[in-house]
């Protein structure tokens, strides 16, 4: 049998990638007495937050789910309503975005999004590709298994032309036929609005991930407990199958001076 090469990473101390499920927007706006589109406009102010407070702790990559494949089928007006929102606020935060730094970057069926919308997050990567710190990762139009259907078919292709035999497909191939292969697997997952399910996002990524649901509602949920969930990853030992003690003597390994 082959031996794997295990890359994980078993640092207790910093995710590099925070993939969000934000969810809770539509509770949030009826607990208010508002219209449900009201819950999402309430809600940017909650992704502009933990955007900052990423960015300001170094994190490297923040992937948020935004809109899914299944949230097509919502009724037309939420549906239009958030498409607007997007682009209005990708508009309108791209200078600071620019300004902290930040790259915007989106994976998703963005073929899908109205005309509106797809320019205005094409103009804000254009805007921030020069930049070095966070990267911000949408989701939109996005679904683990819209993905991964692209990536088998974008695979059988390349076997049908003889580019490459069945035999050579690894699990880097996969990796690099996503639509997030610019993206390190997710370190720590978080969903906000109390559900305990992953609703299609991501499913070949969070494999080794630490997941965090808290019954907090997005337009609720503050940089103090984004803050609590990183602390709450720190303490958590990732032992990616590996026994206690060989996760202890690899990170001994790796920082001999601590
Ligand atoms: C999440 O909030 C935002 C999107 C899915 C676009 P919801 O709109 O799903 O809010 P709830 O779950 O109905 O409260
Ligand atoms: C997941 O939330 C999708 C996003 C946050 C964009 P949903 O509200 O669509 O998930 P379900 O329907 O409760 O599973
Ligand atoms: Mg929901």
């Amino acid at each position: 049998m082959n031996q794997t090469t295990v890359t994980h990473n078993t640092d207790r101390h910093s995710p590099r990638h925070v993939a969000i499920i934000m969810d809770g927007n539509g509770r949030w706006a009826k607990a208010h007495g508002l219209d449900r589109t009201e819950g999402h406009v309430a809600g940017v102010e909650t992704v502009h937050n933990i955007t900052r407070q990423a960015s300001d702790m170094g994190i490297k990559y923040l992937s948020l789910y935004t809109f899914s494949t299944e949230n097509w089928n919502r009724p037309q007006k939420e549906v239009d309503a958030l498409m607007h929102l997007v682009a209005l606020v990708i508009e309108k935060e791209t200078p600071g975005l620019i300004e902290n730094n930040v790259k915007v970057s989106i994976f998703g069926d963005t073929e899908r999004l109205p005309d509106i919308t797809r320019q205005s997050l094409l103009r804000s990567m254009e805007q921030t590709s020069h930049c070095t710190g966070l990267t911000l990762s949408l989701a939109l139009s996005y679904s683990a298994r819209w993905e991964l259907t692209n990536a088998m078919r974008n695979i059988a292709g390349k076997v049908a032309e003889g580019k490459i035999l069945p035999g050579q497909i690894t699990e880097q191939t996969i990796q690099e036929n996503l639509s997030t292969s610019n993206l390190p697997d997710p370190d720590l997952l978080i969903r906000t609005g109390g559900d305990f399910r992953i609703s299609n996002f991501m499913l070949w990524q969070i494999a080794y991930s630490e997941i965090y649901v808290t019954p907090t509602l997005w337009p609720d949920f503050t940089t103090n407990e984004f803050c609590a969930a990183i602390d709450n990853f720190r303490k958590r030992e990732r032992r990616f199958g590996m026994t206690s003690e060989q996760v202890s003597q690899k990170n001994c390994q790796q920082q001999p001076n601590k």
